[in-house]
């Protein structure tokens, strides 16, 4: 039987910012992008995943909207756009664009006018006296109020650059189901849904429980159940378009069975399995995630890194003696997430195990979070750093020759670069290519679920037709189960034991 093509599909998520710079002002863009999709179509993604390039003042990195059916400058232009849909098309990568509907910039028009004082039912404005109206935080800290000059107070969820739109209002609704519309006839494949469980906030806006910060538990903020009706309406716009458009929901909650509501056949296709990500490297953190994604999920996902956690080599490294462990680990959890049923994400970079940037200087940081909590927080630019492709020295390739990357590259990516790495058969990027083209070999000759067989407590094994994934996340060697050869391993597998820190695919008829 045919499955759609997102339901085990490998994205490659670009943040546009730090891919490719084919204009040399140091920020990516879409021609940079354009330019590198041969190397994309080689690594074997099916799909590609951009952050968002719509016009913005660039507050959050561009998830502040100004105009939702134009290109940033910054970024190239809709001419621009359409080459490159047009172009991965070509190449067989589908394009998932994102989709910001929980907040604007404050430069959008409308909330320009709302400043005015006109059409203030768009946003979400209160009069509340000389206090903010609840106890809400931003996420990037501090109240999630600003007062305006008139002595209102309107509400951002993130930085008050980023007022949340009220969509209780049915011009929001209607403003969105347009702007789907309009990338939908561009040709895009799909949207991701930032913060897609926010949007709706608690009538009366109760104050909340602390532990909502971590969007967690019942929370008058996220998760409101207004929301689905929401994906209900996107979901049939997407379906009354040819050749099966997707949406995948940035969706942060602490339950897979939470997950599963916004995964219901007439909502979202799929959302982000961040429990996935959140897990230690354990075996049996991982297998319980494994356990209640395929128990609630019938679209699972996977994802181990985005522009917004710290990159996974350096999570699972973090601590440890060794400065190679980490990398091996990370290695180890592609192979066992590409062995999993359903569809994996991954994010630029990881394919060359590149680190995050810990050691940026205040100066360089650009994420609010690093400004809004007054420097005690780093922020998330140490996963953003600008790709290295390729030479000896900063810009690496990403940019043309002299210009400075819009956050510096460290010294130690020479060895990193894509060209240095690219005929190497050791390097991560032969590993992320080979496991690629391995999984794209098994593509439809797998059942839906998998079968857990017998190990060591600190081990994983489980079986898929004739795929044995196996994983060591203990400390000692372990004993392989019945195969009769190694497709690939994370690191050599030689005889007949797993090394920790190692996962394998072991092909057993
Ligand atoms: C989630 C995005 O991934 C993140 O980068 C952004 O800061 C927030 N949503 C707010 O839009």
């Amino acid at each position: 039987m045919k499955i759609p093509w997102w339901r085990d599909a490998v994205v490659y998520e670009i943040y546009v910012r730090s891919f490719a710079d084919a204009s040399g002002d140091g920020v990516g863009d879409l021609p940079g992008i354009r330019g590198r999709l041969p190397y994309l179509a080689d690594l074997g993604v099916d799909a590609i995943w951009l952050t968002p390039f719509y016009r913005s003042p660039m507050a959050d990195g561009g998830y502040d909207v100004a105009d939702y059916r134009d290109v940033d400058p910054l970024f190239g232009t809709l001419a621009d756009f359409d080459a490159l849909v047009a172009d991965a098309h070509t190449h067989g990568l589908r394009v998932i664009v994102d989709i910001v509907p929980n907040h604007s910039s404050s430069e959008h028009p409308w909330f320009r006018a709302a400043l005015r004082g006109e059409n203030r039912d768009r946003y979400v404005f209160r009069d509340s006296g000389d206090l903010p109206p609840n106890n809400w935080q931003s996420t990037f800290g501090g109240p999630a109020w600003t007062r305006t000059p008139d002595g209102q107070w309107y509400l951002h969820l993130f930085a008050p650059e980023q007022p949340d739109f009220n969509w209780r209002d049915p011009r929001v609704h209607a403003e969105f189901l347009d702007v789907l519309r309009f990338w939908l006839d561009r040709g895009v494949d799909g949207f991701r849904i930032d913060v897609a469980m926010g949007l709706y906030k608690a009538e009366g806006l109760p104050d909340a429980p602390a532990t909502d910060q971590a969007f967690k538990g019942e929370s008058p903020i996220w998760g409101r159940p207004e929301v689905h009706e929401v994906y209900r309406r996107w979901r049939e716009v997407l379906d009354s378009y040819p050749g099966e458009r997707m949406a995948i929901g940035e969706v942060w909650t602490d339950s897979a069975e939470d997950l599963a509501r916004y995964v219901r056949p007439d909502e979202l296709h799929q959302s982000f399995n961040f429990a996935w990500l959140e897990a230690p490297w354990s075996a049996t953190a991982f297998r319980k995630v494994i356990d209640d994604t395929l128990a609630d999920m019938t679209a699972p996902t996977w994802v181990l890194s985005n522009h917004d956690v710290v990159r996974h080599v350096t999570r699972y490294g973090e601590g440890l003696p060794n400065s190679t462990t980490g990398l091996a680990r990370a290695r180890a959890a592609l192979l066992a997430m590409l062995a999993l049923p359903g569809s994996a994400y991954l994010y630029q970079g990881e394919e060359l195990g590149l680190p995050e940037v810990r050691d940026l200087p205040a100066e360089a940081r650009q994420d609010p979070i690093f400004a809004r909590s007054g420097g005690t927080l780093p922020g998330r630019d140490g996963c953003r750093v600008p790709l290295p492709w390729s030479g000896q020295e900063q810009p690496y390739g990403f940019a043309p020759e002299g210009t400075a990357p819009w956050l510096p590259q460290p010294v130690e990516w020479t060895a990193l670069s894509a060209e240095r790495q690219a005929d190497d058969p050791g390097s991560t990027l032969s590993f992320y290519r080979q496991a690629l083209r391995a999984r794209r070999g098994l593509r439809g000759a797998l059942p839906d679920g998998l079968t857990w067989l017998e190990s060591e407590e600190d081990a994983l094994f489980f079986r898929r037709g004739a795929l044995t994934c196996v994983v060591n996340c203990g400390v000692e060697a372990v004993p392989l189960p019945p195969h009769d050869h190694v497709v690939i391993g994370s690191a050599p597998v030689e005889g007949h034991l797993l090394p920790p820190d190692t996962a394998a695919w072991l092909h057993t008829p």
